[in-house]
């Protein structure tokens, strides 16, 4: 069948996300391996979203697809409420890397954020949360309300404003006198809704499409002062930031702050099946020892998806993903500085890690396209590409990517002129 013709089959009956169903494009993935996957009628693409930015060991690895295999020959569907060597197995993993203390699982990113709203409000009995107004925290509604994405436009008028804290960029950076314009919009938000009212601060490790923008040095250590201050929970929502995407397991270590709960997803399982997380702190955790934890779903835990992130897990320690993610994001910064230097169209870059992205003086749309063209699938909102690629990427193939992305800039500008 060719790709047009399977598209059209599917568009049938399946929609696709985030789309008008007809202006819908595609691509049809037939094979995958390591940073790169196949799309037919086209050949091998270099996968600078790593799909959607969660095939974080890379594509096809054997280690995950083995012991998922496991236990699917083991015990494929299993109550949420049982008890599993896989499921213990993966709380020690997870314990293990984010240091705190057990972990509530969901099958997606949303839920997750979803039910770490429930904790904060069953923990402190406060209602309101607060998030950066550059943000995205999920699709459903609860999150969408709550976030700053454009996403929730169509489903405005039924929402209550989310309460944003003001992140303009680049960020005022604080001084012995002042604080930083970040900190100080939280600080006058906390104060304006009256912090007693306040039951959390949910906050991108490092944050995503919405910009990644570099926090100013107080904003974390400032935000979790404000917390202690008037007894609000800090949720550091790690969903696209984590397992090793910036070159740390977690982005917030880079800021060294302490967090009350976190959200994991995406790179959780590698993307190899549906699963996220709520991680509480020791604190959170004893609350419920006794009280009801008022939270469940049918496919908590589903025992496929733990055995998939154990995989994942074990081959981001066993390979040093996250290490490697640091080295190669280092040769694709100095990459993107000579890029800057020879293409007067980029005009900037930001990141960490394997989460960077790289700012144009235009749309970024003929550079897309000049990039599929040459075998580099790009992604882009508005004047910004994000270079997000598996973190098993190797250094030469990091020098390969940038050399293609030297030619579609220059191929680019031609076009444009
Ligand atoms: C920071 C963050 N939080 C939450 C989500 C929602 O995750 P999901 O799409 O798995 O529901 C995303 C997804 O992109 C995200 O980047």
């Amino acid at each position: 069948m060719t790709a047009n013709s399977l598209s059209a089959r599917q568009r049938q009956h399946v929609f696709f996300t985030w789309s008008a169903q007809a202006r819908a494009r595609p691509l049809e993935i037939i094979d995958a391996e390591r940073a790169r996957f196949e799309v037919a009628g086209k050949g091998w693409v270099w996968d600078l979203e790593s799909q959607v930015y969660n095939v974080n060991v890379g594509h096809k690895h054997a280690h995950v697809q083995a012991r998922m295999i496991e236990q699917v020959e083991e015990l494929p569907a299993c109550a949420p409420s049982a008890a599993l060597p896989i499921r213990a197995q993966l709380g020690e993993l997870l314990v293990a890397h984010t240091g705190m203390a057990k972990a509530f699982l969901t099958t997606g990113g949303s839920e997750a954020v979803e039910n770490a709203i429930k904790i904060a409000r069953l923990v402190t009995g406060r209602t309101k949360i607060l998030t950066r107004r550059s943000s995205y925290h999920g699709a459903t509604l609860a999150v969408l309300e709550i976030a700053g994405d454009a996403r929730k436009r169509p489903f405005e008028a039924t929402m209550s404003a989310g309460l944003h804290i003001d992140d303009p960029y680049p960020a005022r950076a604080p001084t012995p006198e002042r604080a930083s314009d970040w900190l100080e919009s939280a600080r006058e938000l906390v104060a304006r809704e009256g912090g007693e009212t306040i039951a959390a601060i949910l906050l991108e490790g490092f944050t995503g499409t919405n910009g990644m923008q570099h926090p100013p040095s107080d904003f974390w250590p400032g935000v979790r002062a404000l917390c202690d201050e008037h007894g609000i929970l800090l949720i550091d929502d790690e969903i696209f930031s984590g397992f090793g995407r910036t070159g740390r397991w977690f982005a917030r270590e880079r800021f060294g702050v302490e967090v009350d709960m976190m959200t994991l997803g995406k790179g959780l399982t590698s993307g190899y099946a549906p699963l996220a997380g709520v991680m509480v702190s020791e604190a959170i955790a004893r609350r419920f020892d006794d009280e009801v934890l008022w939270c469940g779903l049918t496919h908590y835990a589903h025992p496929v998806s733990c055995a998939a992130a154990v995989g994942s897990i074990e081959v981001l320690e066993r390979e040093g993903l996250p290490e490697n993610a640091e080295r190669v994001g280092r040769v694709l910064e100095q990459g993107f500085a000579g890029l800057s230097e020879r293409h007067a169209m980029v005009v900037g870059q930001r990141g960490f890690g394997l989460m960077r992205a790289l700012e144009l003086d235009r749309s970024a749309q003929e550079l897309v396209e000049r990039a599929w063209e040459l075998g580099v699938y790009l992604p882009s909102r508005g004047p910004m590409v994000w270079v997000c690629p598996p973190l098993c990427l190797r250094e030469e193939e990091a020098e390969t990517i940038l050399g293609l992305l030297d030619q579609a800039l220059a191929r680019s500008s031609e076009g444009l002129q």
